[in-house]
């Protein structure tokens, strides 16, 4: 294997997801606080009002953590904990990050910050309707630059917005995340105040002198071509232009790929530019590249389009794919890649996808990469005596950390490997049937009060690979 001595090897979480205390010591709703209180608007109505009580339990699970070896964790702050209303400083939601930095750094595990995982202060969307006001851009900015005064000289990786192409197409295309809206031409005009946001937040960065670095965490879902038909592959590469790197060479090179610019022209889209906004995000250039990383994505030509059957037993369960899927029916349709086995959520797994997005990223950015999320939701099941059998979990790891190995072979400079999740969480889509942690968190109804912690046999496992620094899979 390939890892070098400093590679680091992690996990994550976000904060809507975990800490639960939705209202607690001076914490104001978040849009995902006062959307999953909407009858019908998540799974099975399930909230992270409580999630698994990692406000009061963080160092619980920290011990947990050491226990494992973890090297690294990454959390991300909840914005309006920090600023109820978006702006105003809560001094007890500033320390409680604090304390579990400190609780981090005390068991020998690196923290990485993630700024932004989609818990946008509701006082922001209500004032002037969030992301899709360039108001937001100067209150990201100074929420930022708190995080960067308070923490700075704690955490050596920041990842400044997770995911910004699920967060805008789920929330503004395909209308099931808050604040629920399907309009194309809103959604490019909110996924450009973000890139402002983004770069405004690491412009300020670089002028505080932050000795440490900064990147985006992109879902990247690598675009193949169903087949080698001229039509399916010009398809891919619209795909890819539209669907990844539309993000990517924002964050890597602070300017919109043309072609994306031309296509999204044919369909009668267009970014508004205003005066010094080209400067903004040529000043935003990130350091890394975070990626995170569960499957690839396959495409055809919109007229060679087959009906592309779901398979899987994701009958209960939602099957969105978590790709940013943007209506462009004229251009490019998702298709079935025949070679790959599906997931209980019928997501693909293909291990050699991400060395292919780690391929990518380096031959077009040169970048080192962060991976900061890739895992496997699946059903687990708890035994009697308190075991979770997860082979399934270790195999889908196994593959994946080969991966990354062989692309560290072929040249690429990967920083360290954030798998999703440590615990078991709360899904956006899903609520708490589907799982990714290396330790159970009894969420079963009856139970949900105890959240009491069990280590299924895939953190055994990821222990010993740590120990080994991936040698032993
Ligand atoms: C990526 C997101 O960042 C995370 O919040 C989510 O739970 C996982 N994907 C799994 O869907």
């Amino acid at each position: 294997m390939s890892f070098q001595e400093e590679f680091l090897w992690g996990s994550a979480s976000a904060a809507y997801q975990i800490e639960g205390a939705a209202n607690l010591d001076g914490k104001g709703d978040s849009i995902w606080d006062v959307y999953s209180r909407v009858p019908g608007n998540t799974f099975k109505n399930t909230t992270g009002e409580v999630a698994i009580d990692f406000y009061h339990r963080f160092e619980e699970d920290v011990a947990l953590m050491k226990e494992m070896g973890l090297q690294a964790y990454r959390f991300s702050v909840s914005w309006p904990r920090i600023m109820a209303d978006g702006r105003t400083v809560n001094r007890q939601g500033v320390e409680f990050y604090h304390k579990v930095i400190d609780t981090l750094i005390a068991n020998g595990i690196t923290p990485i910050l993630t700024i932004y995982h989609w818990d946008l202060p509701q006082a922001l969307q209500d004032e002037y309707q969030g992301w899709e006001s360039r108001d937001i851009i100067d209150d990201f900015t100074r929420y930022c630059e708190v995080l960067f005064e308070e923490y700075g000289d704690k955490i050596p990786y920041w990842v400044s917005l997770n995911e910004q192409n699920i967060f805008t197409s789920l929330g503004y295309l395909q209308a099931i995340h808050p604040p629920k809206v399907s309009d194309f031409q809103r959604f490019v005009n909110a996924n450009h105040i973000a890139n402002l946001a983004n770069a405004s937040a690491v412009k300020k960065f670089r002028e505080m002198g932050i000795e440490a670095k900064i990147g985006a965490s992109f879902a990247y879902s690598p675009a193949y071509a169903q087949s080698a038909k001229p039509e399916d592959v010009i398809a891919a590469e619209d795909a890819q232009e539209l669907q990844d790197l539309f993000w990517m060479d924002v964050y890597a090179k602070g300017r919109y790929p043309k072609i994306a610019l031309k296509r999204l022209e044919t369909l009668n889209i267009h970014i508004d530019f205003q005066p010094g906004d080209k400067e903004l995000l040529a000043a935003g250039v990130c350091d890394f590249m975070g990626l995170n990383y569960y499957q690839s994505a396959t495409f055809v030509a919109a007229e060679n389009k087959q009906k592309t059957a779901q398979t899987g037993n994701a009958s209960q369960v939602s099957v969105v794919s978590e790709i940013s899927d943007i209506p462009t029916d004229k251009l490019f349709a998702r298709a079935d890649n025949e070679y790959l086995e599906m997931t209980d959520w019928n997501w693909a797994v293909d291990p050699n996808g991400l060395r292919v997005a780690l391929r990518r990223i380096t031959s077009r950015y040169e970048l080192p990469i962060l991976i900061s999320e890739n895992g496997l939701g699946a059903f687990d099941t708890l035994t009697e005596e308190g075991k979770v059998h997860d082979d399934y979990r270790i195999d889908f790891l196994r593959r994946h950390v080969e991966a990354i190995s062989e692309a560290i072979d072929d040249g690429c400079e990967v920083i360290g490997y954030c798998t999703w999740s440590c615990q078991d969480l709360f899904s956006w889509l899903n609520g708490y049937a589907k799982r990714y942690g290396f330790i159970y968190v009894d969420r079963d109804e009856e139970s949900a009060k105890e959240l009491k912690r069990y280590k299924k046999d895939s953190f055994y496992w990821y222990q010993k690979v740590i120990e080994t620094n991936g040698e032993q899979l």
